[in-house]
């Protein structure tokens, strides 16, 4: 099991009633793929987590970060997981609140000095699943 998470910046005029419209088919076929995650978005802000078998993983990375509705794309984690930490969702999505999209997406920073690298990607797991547990936006 793999994973990898990222963010990015969405670019013109896709807005959230749009990106929900997309999700439909992102499920379709994250289900096909065997892949689970989360698309957390805020302000035109997003950060995703994909799990599944690692090369499907990875190539589906490599489609989205070449994909132009959104730029900016940073990786923050990829690496192995010992299990999923959305199994239940072909891609859950969250609206988050400024406030705590700014202290998730700092915390997960890779550049965040106090982040051992090493742990980068439980530490962003521990966050995200804290940050829902605290949200009943999730659809
Ligand atoms: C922010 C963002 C998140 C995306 N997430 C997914 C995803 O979880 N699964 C997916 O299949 N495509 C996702 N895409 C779309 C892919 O970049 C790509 O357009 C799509 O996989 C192509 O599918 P197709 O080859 O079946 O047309 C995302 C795109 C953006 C901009």
């Amino acid at each position: 099991m793999h994973h990898i998470v990222y963010s990015s910046q969405v670019v013109g005029e896709l807005s959230e009633g749009l990106l929900r419209e997309m999700l439909v088919k992102f499920r379709e076929k994250n289900r096909q793929l065997d892949i689970t995650g989360i698309l957390l978005y805020c302000d035109g802000q997003v950060l995703q987590v994909l799990e599944g078998e690692r090369t499907v993983v990875e190539q589906l990375y490599s489609v989205i970060e070449h994909d132009l509705r959104h730029r900016a794309v940073a990786k923050l984690a990829d690496g192995p997981v010992s299990w999923r930490e959305f199994p239940e969702w072909s891609m859950a999505f969250a609206i988050a609140s400024p406030s705590a999209f700014a202290s998730l997406a700092g915390y997960c920073n890779p550049n965040n000095p106090w982040q051992p690298r090493n742990e980068a990607g439980l530490l962003i797991r521990e966050l995200i699943r804290e940050f829902i547990q605290q949200t009943h936006l999730i659809i």
